[in-house]
């Protein structure tokens, strides 16, 4: 059966970071770096994932888990011997491997598509991941023939002066033919001005060879960045951001600030949705058409908003079910709750959600109307058509069609300033 391995190199070092942790389980958006690349992988349509890991490995695998077979690399001899280490899981394989990077992690699902399909429809038996590079200084540069045909990669440090001046590069993301690569890892040596096993010099060995290797050039060069530092981990994770919040765009909603506003991945957001600044999405939540979310929204994991629902200022909610055209306009905190169909929630009502040892459910019906300043203490159920009059604590379920009034009654005592 011909499959679809990737691997994903993992075993560096990451000295730039000055971090006691892996640069691999450094954060963008919430996700460790070397985790959005095996997610990346997975939603390409790999079968299965191998990672290379050395350096703090126990770090790595601690985020990865069982989503990938491991394989160590003792000691850091090059690209091409990372790669090695993985021959013994790759004997009397067929079909095509993906090398990716565990520090490039914003590259797309759609890219390594591509790659895959390229090699594919060209029969090729390796395919590299290029870009052209305005300065492409320190990057393996891309030997092509008079045709064009791509013949090897020289890296920085073994090219001439002329090779230098080339400007499309390697992104050190390949797609090879397995049984290929094989062998001509096999053939690898270390003779260069690096002294290492170049994973590169495969090109050259199987053209040699007679085999058919190709190209593609990547469409957006922010794709195959890499990440050596602080800086550098910043600047992705402002590239991410503008770049999932066009998606949405793209897609009908409107976003104010397309600067301030911070969705996560696999976020769904419906048509004609406006979100205002200062809003701040989680992985996987889904928004209906026609909410209003914001400013100053935090809408955490698992949220599920039906249509026409406003989650307004300072609102933060977490693991909420909200119905159709419900509001929570301003200042309040609604977490592990249900929310039926037209229910007004006041400002600066709260699920009093943790006990300190148990999180509870609130459960609030349809068009309930529930004032300001209201404790819900979980877990607590609010019917429908239900009123719950502002500054109430509501420790006990409310019958539907009732109103609810929990709150010390009002003493006022004439004169008694005056008195003073
Ligand atoms: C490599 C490519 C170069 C390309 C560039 C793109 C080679 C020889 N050169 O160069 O053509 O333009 O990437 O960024 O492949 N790694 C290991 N074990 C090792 C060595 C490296 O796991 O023994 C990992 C590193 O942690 C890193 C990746 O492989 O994630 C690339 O290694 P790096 O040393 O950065 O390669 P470059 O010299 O940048
Ligand atoms: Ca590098």
């Amino acid at each position: 059966m011909d499959e679809t391995i990737a691997v994903v190199m993992a075993a560096g070092k990451g000295t730039r970071m000055k971090s006691s942790k892996s640069k691999l389980v450094h954060k963008i958006y919430g996700k460790e770096l070397v985790k959005r690349v095996v997610e990346t992988a997975q939603k390409a349509g790999v079968h299965e994932i191998i990672a290379v890991v050395g350096y703090l490995k126990e770090q790595v695998m601690d985020v990865l888990k069982d989503t990938v077979t491991y394989v160590e690399q003792k000691e850091m001899l090059g690209t091409g011997h990372a790669i090695m280490q993985v021959i013994p899981n790759l004997k009397g394989r067929k079909g095509r491997i993906l090398i990716l990077n565990g520090d490039v992690p914003i590259i797309r699902t759609e890219t390594l598509k591509n790659l895959l399909n390229e090699s594919i429809e060209k029969k090729q038996y390796a395919t590299i991941l290029t870009a052209i590079y305005d300065n492409p200084k320190g990057y393996g540069r891309i030997i092509r023939d008079e045709l064009g045909n791509v013949k090897e990669i020289v890296e920085e440090k073994d090219a001439s002066e002329k090779q230098k001046q080339i400007q499309e590069i390697n992104a050190g993301i390949y797609c090879f033919d397995i049984e290929e690569l094989i062998l001509a890892l096999e053939k690898l040596t270390p003779n260069n001005a690096q002294g290492e096993y170049y994973l590169t010099d495969v090109i050259k060995i199987m053209n040699e060879k007679g085999l058919k290797t190709g190209a593609v050039v990547v469409e957006d060069n922010t794709e195959i960045l890499g990440v050596n530092d602080r800086e550098q981990l910043q600047m992705l994770t402002e590239v991410l951001k503008v770049r999932i919040n066009k998606e949405h765009l793209k897609n009908g909603v409107t976003i104010e600030d397309i600067n301030n506003t911070y969705i996560y991945d696999d976020v769904e957001i419906g048509m004609d949705t406006v979100i205002h600044p200062n809003t701040i999405i989680k992985e996987g939540v889904k928004i209906g058409e026609n909410c209003e979310i914001g400013p100053n929204a935090y809408i955490r994991e698992e949220c599920n908003l039906a249509n026409n629902v406003k989650v307004g200022s300072f609102v933060e909610i977490k693991k909420a079910d909200i119905g159709e055209k419900t509001k929570v306009p301003h200042l309040s905190y609604m977490g592990d709750c249900k929310i039926g169909k037209g229910t007004n929630i006041g400002c600066g009502a709260i699920t009093c959600n943790y006990d300190g040892t148990l999180k509870s459910k609130t459960i609030i019906g349809d068009n309930a109307f529930v004032g300001s300043n209201v404790n819900f203490v979980a877990p607590v159920n609010i019917g429908d058509n239900t009123f719950v009059a502002a500054g109430s604590t509501i420790t006990e379920d409310v019958a539907a069609d009732s109103l609810a009034i929990a709150r010390e009654r009002q003493t006022n005592k004439e004169g008694w300033k005056r008195r003073l």
